[in-house]
């Protein structure tokens, strides 16, 4: 760990996110989020997104400082995601980072949103090596495995739709609003698995996963339903949809602890706030492993978890150069 006192900035999707972490004290997290701006278009407008960011980002700046109760020139190292994301949004937070590291000569740190997700987890509990990271966000599936800090190996990930995105069109088409996967999760408790989707295709060769067939099953049958005219629950349709969508997830997740020896297993993405995977979870894995799933607070995207990963950097050695790009499809690899 480097123990400095870091600024973490995040911009990637529809949060604009600032954190401080000072001798290892999480001491500012402030989100400002743009949901309710993108409710009316059902989902993120991404040029929408990009403005948003551009007007807040100073005040979030401000807050969080205040917060601190600290000036920029107690900030040693400024970490910034650059990618992946929305490349305007990601644009925003990186230039904004590079303008205050440029005039306050301060090192700036590239980082990965994604590995952020997991650290998230080391906010609350310390990794017990190998670690297996269950990353369920809008927009990734993937399993993780590290054998140390920043050594990130996918074994697996979707060919298609990410799980969050499925949740998010599932309750698109049933009139839920955005985005869908709370909403969803809520009204499911109340359900029942009366459909029986079908479970994604689930390859027992590799660690990959697919949702566009769960999809379009739960869609095609929604407009069955409606072209017939019977009744139906919302209640029953995203619990059994629920059912079949994390269902990959714990059989992957149980092969992957076997496989590579796993000790620990994380949650993390905006999915992880889901309640019946974390139930699910719990119940299958509890007595094998030690399982951490991460405080509802920092499950979707904010800045305490980019602050969280950027701890595990040794960045004494590190320039700050400005000269990287934003990339809007950064691969999660490992990190030096
Ligand atoms: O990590 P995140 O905030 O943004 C990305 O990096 O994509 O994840 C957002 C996703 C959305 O698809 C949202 O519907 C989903 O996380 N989500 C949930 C829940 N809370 C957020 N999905 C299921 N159950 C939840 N409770
Ligand atoms: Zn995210």
């Amino acid at each position: 760990m480097n123990n400095k006192t870091i600024l973490a900035i995040e911009s990637s999707c529809d949060e604009t996110a600032m954190a401080i972490i000072k001798d290892n004290i999480l001491v500012a997290n402030v989100v400002s989020s743009q949901i309710k701006q993108h409710q009316d278009n059902g989902g993120v407008v991404p040029e929408l997104a990009s403005r948003l960011h551009l007007e807040n980002i100073d005040a979030v700046f401000m807050e969080t400082m205040k917060k601190a109760k600290l000036t920029i020139s107690d900030i040693e190292l400024i970490a910034v995601v650059a990618g992946p994301g929305l490349i305007g949004a990601l644009h925003v937070g990186v230039m904004f980072a590079k303008s205050i590291a440029f005039i306050n000569n301060i090192k700036l740190l590239p980082v990965h949103h994604i590995a952020g997700h997991i650290y998230a987890n080391e906010l609350i509990d310390e990794f017990v090596f190998p670690v297996l990271a269950i990353v369920v966000s809008g927009g990734h599936t993937e399993l993780v495995v590290m054998n140390d800090h920043l050594d990130f190996n996918v074994i697996g990930r979707t060919l298609d739709d990410a799980i969050g995105e499925t949740y998010d069109k599932v309750a698109r088409v049933l009139g839920l609003g955005y985005p869908g996967g709370p909403i969803i999760d809520k009204l499911a408790g109340q359900g029942h698995n009366i459909y029986h989707f079908p479970s994604p295709k689930i390859n027992d060769a590799d660690y990959d996963f697919s949702y566009s067939g769960l999809k379009s099953a739960v869609i095609n049958k929604v407009n069955q339903l409606r072209m017939k005219k019977e009744a139906f629950n919302k209640e029953d349709i995203v619990c059994s949809f629920q059912e079949s969508a994390i269902a990959p997830l714990i059989v992957k997740t149980n092969k992957a602890i076997q496989e590579y020896h796993i000790n620990h297993v994380v949650l993390a993405g905006g999915v992880a706030a889901n309640s019946f995977l974390r139930k699910r979870l719990q119940e299958e894995f509890t007595s094998q492993v030690k399982l951490t799933l991460p405080p509802l607070w920092c499950c979707t995207d904010n800045a305490a978890m980019i602050a969280s990963l950027a701890r595990y950097y040794d960045v004494d050695e590190l320039e700050t150069n400005l000269n990287f790009k934003v990339n809007p499809n950064k691969e999660l690899v490992k990190q030096r």
